[in-house]
C-alpha cells in the first residue's frame, strides 16, 4: 500500500491546472457541488458529445480534486478497474488499477460509457457507492477503504441502451442522476464560437443545421449532429475550408451511410451555406 507522500505524488498526476472551459446549461454546477460536498456517487445523462466529459473535467479544476477517467468496454473485466497481480522477475506483484488508484488518492473517478462494460464488472462498485465506501481487493486479500475526498461519477447515453446493455437497478439506484442535452441554440452557438474562434454568425448557422439534423432523430437519424461536430466543422471553417465542404465532411458523412439521408442532409447545409 502506498504511504502518503507517495499517494499525494500519485494525485499530483492527476491533476487538472488549466481551467477547462465549461458553460453552463442550467443549474447543473451547482447541482453537482452539492453531490460531490456528500459524495454522492452521480450518473450523467445524455447523447454523444453534449458535454458530459468537458463538465467533469470541468469540475475536478473547480474542486481541486485529481480525475481519473475509465474508457468502459464490453472486454473490460473487475480485474481491470480493480487490480491484479503481475510477473516480474522477483515473482508476482499487484498492480492497482484506476478506481483502487482512485479510491485511495481520493480522486474523482469517471466512468466514462458505463453500461458497455458487463454487469458483472460493474458490480465490483457497489461497495463503493454505498454507505460502506470500501473496495474489496479479493485477490489480494485488503479491503480498501475509500478517501474522505473519493467520488464516483458514470457516464450513461440512453440512446443507446438495450434490454442486454442496460444498467442494473442495483447499480442505477446508487446515483443521483444529471440530464445532459445539446444545449439551447444561443449557448450552443456561444460554445462553438468559444472553442473554434469562429465569428457569431457561422455559429449561429452551424447550430441552424444541428437543429434540423435532431428533428431527423428516429426518423432515419439514430442521433442528430453534437455539439462535438460543431465544433469540428467550425474548426475547418476556421482554417480556411469553404463552409458548405466543411460541413459535409464534419456533420453530415460522419452521421449516416444512408444516400437520402445525406441528401436531406445536405439540403439542410444548402439552405445555410
Ligand atoms: N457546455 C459546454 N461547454 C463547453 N464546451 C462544450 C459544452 N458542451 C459541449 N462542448 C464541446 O463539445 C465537445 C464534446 O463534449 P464532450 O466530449 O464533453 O461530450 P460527451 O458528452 O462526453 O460525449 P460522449 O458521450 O461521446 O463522450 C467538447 O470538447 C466541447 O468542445
Ligand atoms: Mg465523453
Amino acid at each position: 500500500m502506498p504511504d502518503s507522500s507517495e499517494t499525494a505524488q500519485i494525485a499530483e498526476q492527476y491533476i487538472i491546472n488549466k481551467e477547462p472551459y465549461y458553460r453552463n446549461v442550467a443549474d447543473e454546477i451547482d447541482m453537482y457541488q452539492a453531490a460531490y460536498d456528500a459524495r454522492m456517487p452521480v450518473m450523467l445523462k445524455g447523447p454523444t458529445g453534449c458535454g458530459k466529459s468537458r463538465f467533469v473535467e470541468h469540475m475536478a479544476w473547480k474542486l481541486k480534486k485529481p480525475l481519473i477517467t475509465v474508457a468502459c468496454n464490453e472486454d473490460m473485466t473487475a480485474s481491470d478497474l480493480v487490480g491484479r497481480f503481475l510477473l516480474d522477475i522477483n515473482g508476482t506483484k499487484w498492480q492497482d488499477g484506476p478506481l483502487t488508484v482512485a479510491a485511495r488518492i481520493g480522486a474523482i473517478c469517471y466512468l466514462d460509457e458505463v453500461v458497455e462494460a458487463r454487469q458483472d464488472t460493474t458490480v465490483v462498485i457497489h461497495p463503493l457507492t454505498d454507505h460502506r465506501r470500501v473496495l474489496p481487493l479479493e485477490k489480494k486479500g485488503e479491503l480498501v477503504e475509500a478517501h474522505p475526498d473519493f467520488q464516483i461519477v458514470i457516464s450513461y447515453n440512453p440512446g443507446y441502451q438495450s434490454l442486454m446493455k442496460d444498467l442494473k437497478q442495483s447499480t442505477k439506484q446508487r446515483f443521483a442522476a444529471l440530464d445532459f442535452d445539446y444545449p439551447e441554440s444561443g449557448i450552443e452557438a456561444e460554445i462553438i464560437a468559444h472553442e473554434a474562434g469562429t465569428d457569431a454568425a457561422t455559429a449561429d448557422k452551424l447550430v441552424q443545421v444541428a437543429q434540423r439534423s435532431r428533428n431527423l432523430k428516429g426518423h432515419g437519424l439514430d442521433e442528430g449532429i453534437s455539439t462535438r461536430l460543431l465544433v469540428y466543422a467550425a474548426q475547418l471553417i476556421n482554417k480556411g475550408i469553404n463552409p458548405s465542404d466543411a460541413c459535409k465532411m464534419a456533420l453530415v458523412r460522419p452521421l449516416t451511410d444512408d444516400p437520402d439521408m445525406r441528401d436531406t442532409l445536405d439540403a439542410a447545409v444548402a439552405t445555410y451555406f
